[in-house]
C-alpha cells in the first residue's frame, strides 16, 4: 500500500472544547484519521502570545482538551497526539526560521493587525505575538506534512508557511515541502446567543455538558422573535433552534417540525426540548468516553508521553537535516 500522506493541525488549549469546536475542526480529524498519518498537537506555547499574563490554566486546560479529544474519537492507535511544550525542537526551528523571516510579512498578516485591534485589552506589542506565525510554521514544517487541515481563519498563516518554507529551500538547499491548506467547511452553529460559539462568550454548549445542562443552556436560546405567542405562527429560517435541528434531528422529524412551527402547531418551548434531547443524544457517546479516560488519568498521561515520543523522534530527525542544510 502506498504510504499514507501525513497532515498536521494543531488546537490552542483554551478551555474545554464546545460544539463549534466539534463541528469545525474535531469531527473532521476524527474523520481524517483513517485517510492520512495524522499529527495533532495541543498549541499550549501560543496560548502565551496573547495569555502571557494568565498562565495559571494552562496546565488544566491541556489536560481538559486531551480529554475532549479521546472523547471525541481521536486515537493513539491511528494519530500522533502530543503537546506542542514538550517538543522543544519548535522552539530551536523558531529561532532558526526567525533570522530568515522578513518583518513585514508579519506586519501584513491579517489576523495580526485584526487581533490587537480586537484584544485591545491586551499588550499586544510583544515580539512573541508579531511572531506568532514563525512559530506556526516551525510546528508544522517540522513534521514535513503535505497537508495542513485548518478552518478558513488559519488559512492565511498555513500561506506565510509556506512562504517561509520556500525560502529555506532557496537560501539552504530543499529540506522542507510546502504543506497545502486543507480548508474545513464548517457547519453553520452559533451559539445559544446567536453570536459565534465561544467560551469567552458564554454562549457555548461543550462536549462535557450533561444532558440537563444542554436542556437548560438550549431552554434561553433565541427563537423567532416575531414569535411573542404560542399561538403565533413562527418561522424556523431565522430561528437558531432549528438550525441545530437541521444537525441532530432525524430528517423526517426536522421535516415534520418545520410545517408544526409555520402552522404553530408546535411550541418553542416543547421544540426545544425535543432538539436538546436529540443532541444529548448524539454527544452521548462523547460523554462516556469521558467519564472512562476521566477515571483514568495516568492512562491518558501515557498517552500524551507515547505521542510525544513519537512526535519528538520525527522532530529530531528534521532538525538534523535542517542543521545540516545550515552547515551549523
Ligand atoms: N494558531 C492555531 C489556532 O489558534 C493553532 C495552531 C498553532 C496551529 N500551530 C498550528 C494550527 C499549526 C495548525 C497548524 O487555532
Ligand atoms: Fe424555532 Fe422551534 Fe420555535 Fe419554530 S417552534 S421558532 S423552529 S424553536
Amino acid at each position: 500500500m502506498a504510504q499514507k500522506k501525513r497532515i498536521l493541525s494543531g488546537m490552542r488549549p483554551t478551555g474545554p472544547l464546545h460544539l463549534g469546536n466539534l463541528l469545525g475542526a474535531l469531527a473532521n480529524w476524527v474523520k481524517m484519521q483513517d485517510e492520512y498519518d495524522c499529527y495533532f498537537f495541543i498549541a499550549d506555547w501560543h496560548s502565551l502570545t496573547t495569555d502571557y499574563e494568565n498562565t495559571e490554566s494552562i496546565k488544566d486546560y491541556r489536560r481538559q482538551i486531551m480529554l475532549d479529544w479521546l472523547s471525541a474519537g481521536l486515537t493513539p492507535e491511528k494519530s500522533t497526539l502530543f503537546v506542542q511544550s514538550s517538543i522543544k525542537e519548535h522552539a530551536e526551528l523558531f529561532l532558526l526560521l526567525s533570522m530568515i523571516t522578513p518583518v513585514p510579512w508579519l506586519e501584513r498578516n491579517p489576523t495580526y493587525k485584526e487581533q490587537i485591534g480586537a484584544l485591545s485589552n491586551k499588550d499586544l506589542s510583544t515580539f512573541g505575538f508579531l511572531g506568532y506565525p514563525v512559530l506556526q510554521a516551525a510546528d508544522i514544517i517540522i513534521y514535513r506534512p503535505q497537508g495542513v487541515p485548518v478552518g478558513v481563519d488559519q488559512a492565511p498563516h498555513v500561506e506565510i508557511t509556506r512562504e517561509i518554507a520556500r525560502r529555506f529551500n532557496h537560501l539552504y538547499g530543499q529540506v522542507f515541502p510546502e504543506p497545502e491548506t486543507i480548508l474545513t467547511q464548517t457547519p453553520r452553529i452559533l451559539g445559544t446567543d446567536r453570536r459565534k460559539m465561544s467560551k469567552s462568550y458564554g454562549n457555548a454548549i461543550f462536549l462535557s455538558d450533561s444532558p440537563d445542562e444542554i436542556l437548560s443552556k438550549v431552554a434561553t436560546m433565541i427563537t423567532d422573535p416575531q414569535r411573542a405567542r404560542r399561538s403565533d405562527p413562527g418561522n424556523p429560517d431565522i430561528c437558531n433552534v432549528f438550525d441545530f435541528h437541521k444537525l441532530y434531528t432525524p430528517a423526517d422529524t426536522v421535516r415534520q417540525i418545520e410545517t408544526q412551527c409555520r402552522t404553530a402547531a408546535i411550541g418553542c418551548v416543547e421544540c426545544k426540548r425535543e432538539m436538546a434531547r436529540n443532541l444529548a443524544q448524539s454527544l452521548a457517546p462523547i460523554r462516556e468516553k469521558r467519564a472512562y479516560y476521566k477515571q483514568r488519568p495516568g492512562m491518558v498521561e501515557e498517552i500524551i508521553a507515547e505521542g510525544n515520543n513519537r512526535a519528538r523522534a520525527t522532530a529530531q530527525q528534521t532538525m538534523e537535516r535542517v542543521r545540516e542544510a545550515m552547515q551549523l
